[in-house]
């Protein structure tokens, strides 16, 4: 509900009670105050695609532990379980709960322009988190906070292009599988890219690129498909670190093993996040070769773009966050994309979890 009618409708229903003559006036006046400042909390709905992975887990209860009723904040959180469709309703009842903020992480970018119309033309700022939206008028949106996949995607495929140049090995001798995100999501959109256009630029053998939905146990099921079609496969692209340990489980229980000696017989793992704990010791233990950040931490960031509307600011449109990439493989130190140099952060036993 908008505050300040919230606050009215609040203090007339005080005025009513104390006429009534409610026999304790200090606690009439408490209740008061609790309930006046339970009004001014701020709304925020919050639709969240899904529980797929773990880094959708720690972006839940990041922004969970930021919109707390200490902090000034009534959250409402709606899971919609892999479907726009339930995302959409769930906008769909922020606007009629008129709430004060809608923060939206999209499962896919697009069709999203008729329920951002409805929440503009209710007055309801929309924040957009994680994946982006691909809406006609970008005025449907107030701003976006997330992640540059497809430079993500880039730097995972600059990883591997220095170490073959690095170790001498040819580029028809790699021969890669990619296990997809969730199809038309900008985070899978954006890796495949940067890794498609590496295909095309080094003249690797990209043998398939299946989705596994971001989920462990579609990479598994992904990967034990692959083995059966594929014998020389000695890369698996995998778009998050769910599927990475799926692919893991299916290439163990085919016999195979998983490492850097991809001429020697192995097969070697390069993921997305950095959040599973698995993940970051199957690094420390080889493996997982590589990994590219994706940091899921952005209630704060939503925090600060609403306290920044609050105070009648214009945050910027798009904020992309910075992020690295893991490794303990010391053969390759840092990568060059366009102007920038990224150092890859080499994983120590310390940072085993
Ligand atoms: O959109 C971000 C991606 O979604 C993360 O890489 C993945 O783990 C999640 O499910």
């Amino acid at each position: 509900m908008k505050k300040s009618i919230a606050v009215i409708m609040i203090l007339a229903i005080c005025v009513l009670a104390a006429g009534c003559g409610r026999s304790n006036k200090a606690e009439k006046e408490q209740e008061a105050v609790q309930t006046i400042a339970a009004a001014e909390k701020i709304v925020v709905g919050f639709s969240q695609l899904g529980a797929e992975s773990d880094w959708r887990s720690a972006n839940s209860k990041s922004m969970k532990e930021t919109f707390t009723s200490e902090n000034g904040y009534e959250l409402i959180f709606e899971d919609g379980q892999q479907k726009q469709a339930n995302q959409i309703m769930a906008i769909r009842t922020f606007i009629q709960q008129e709430v004060d903020y809608i923060v939206l992480a999209p499962v896919t970018e697009t069709g999203w322009d008729t329920v951002l119309q409805e929440a503009k033309d209710a007055g309801i700022p929309v924040i957009i988190v994680d994946r982006m939206v691909d809406v006609s008028d970008d005025s449907l949106f107030t701003c976006w906070v997330g992640s540059d996949f497809e430079l993500e995607g880039k730097k995972a495929a600059e990883w591997l292009y220095q170490y073959t140049l690095k170790e001498k090995i040819a580029s028809e001798e790699i021969h890669i599988v990619n296990i997809q995100g969730t199809i038309g999501a900008s985070s899978q959109i954006g890796r495949t890219k940067g890794l498609a256009d590496a295909v095309k630029a080094n003249g690797w053998n990209l043998l398939a690129e299946v989705s596994g939905d971001y989920t462990q146990a579609k990479g598994r099921e992904v990967m034990e498909s692959f083995l059966k079609q594929y014998d020389n496969i000695n890369v698996v692209y995998c778009e998050n670190d769910n599927e990475a340990l799926g692919a893991i489980e299916a290439i163990e229980a085919a016999g195979k093993t998983v490492g850097s000696d991809i001429t020697g017989g192995e097969i070697m793992i390069i993921s997305f996040d950095g959040v599973n704990e698995s993940a970051i010791n199957y690094v420390l233990e080889g493996k997982i070769t590589c990994i590219a950040e994706c940091n899921p931490l952005h209630g704060p960031r939503v925090q600060a773009i609403i306290e920044a509307l609050e105070e009648g600011k214009t945050p910027d449109k798009f904020a992309y966050v910075d992020e690295e990439i893991f490794s303990a493989n010391e053969t390759v130190k840092d990568l060059t994309i366009g102007d920038t140099v990224y150092p890859v952060t080499i994983l120590q036993p310390e940072d085993a979890k």
